[in-house]
């Protein structure tokens, strides 16, 4: 699909948000304007930072009827893909690096009847997934090391999104951006090829006291770039 054809999709990362209201503040960022709601889950084993279970993922379902988008940041995976889909979950990502058998967890997510996606973190070279793109419906290049928001982005994976965008051709795979993404960096991976772009802490706590302004600014720019 044409870059300018592509919509820019902005998935806010909850956790960036208040723990303690979290239903309210994803009513909040669905009434504001983002497409999905992006909920990072890290077992302090694969990241060295513990955040959220398939509880909490069944806990703000209903708060939502927009996409929950489950970046797994754990190790081994398997086990916890149906709670996790059970749970609500509509797209579940798991990392190329937590295990040795990524195919056969990618078909056990579609078999639960989710979407699937993989995710690499900046030292994985792309060509790590050349060969489970017909499993995939989403690609999420971490453009910082997983673990914790609020962190800077790193330029060196600009290449690496031109190059997947290139790798996925016309097959329908979104590919999604995670870590450091604010109003500026958000017009340099659009212009390389993304088209879902996720940001904790630039809508969470970001220049505006609304969301919806910062969830605006980071579309607005990203948009202008394609
Ligand atoms: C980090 C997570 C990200 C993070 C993004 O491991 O996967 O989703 O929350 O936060 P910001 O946008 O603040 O870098
Ligand atoms: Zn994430």
């Amino acid at each position: 699909m044409a870059a300018a054809a592509r919509p820019i999709l902005i998935a806010p990362s909850i956790l960036s948000a208040d723990f303690a209201r979290l239903g309210e503040e994803v009513r909040a960022i669905d009434a504001q304007g983002c497409d999905w709601v992006h909920v990072d889950v890290m077992d302090g084993h694969f990241v060295p930072n513990i955040s959220i279970g398939p509880a909490v993922v069944a806990a703000i379902r209903p708060h939502t009827a927009k996409v929950l988008d489950v970046h797994l940041m754990i190790a081994p995976c398997d086990a916890y893909l149906e709670p996790f889909a059970k749970a609500g979950a509509d797209i579940i990502t798991v990392h190329a690096e937590a295990g040795p058998h990524l195919d056969r967890s990618l078909q056990l997510i579609r078999a639960l009847g989710k979407k699937a996606g993989v995710s690499i973190t900046p030292a994985t070279p792309e060509i790590a997934i050349a060969h489970v793109l017909d499993r995939l419906d989403l690609i999420l290049v971490m453009t910082v090391n997983p673990g914790f928001g609020g962190q800077a982005f790193i330029p060196a994976m600009v290449e690496k999104i031109v190059a997947l965008r290139a790798m996925i051709g016309d097959r329908p795979i979104h590919l999604e951006v995670d870590g450091g993404i604010t109003v500026e960096t958000a017009a340099t991976v659009a212009k390389a090829g993304a088209d879902v772009l996720v940001a904790g802490s630039a809508v969470f706590k970001g220049k505006h006291a609304d969301y919806g302004g910062n969830i605006a600014d980071i579309r607005a720019s990203a948009t202008a770039a394609v």
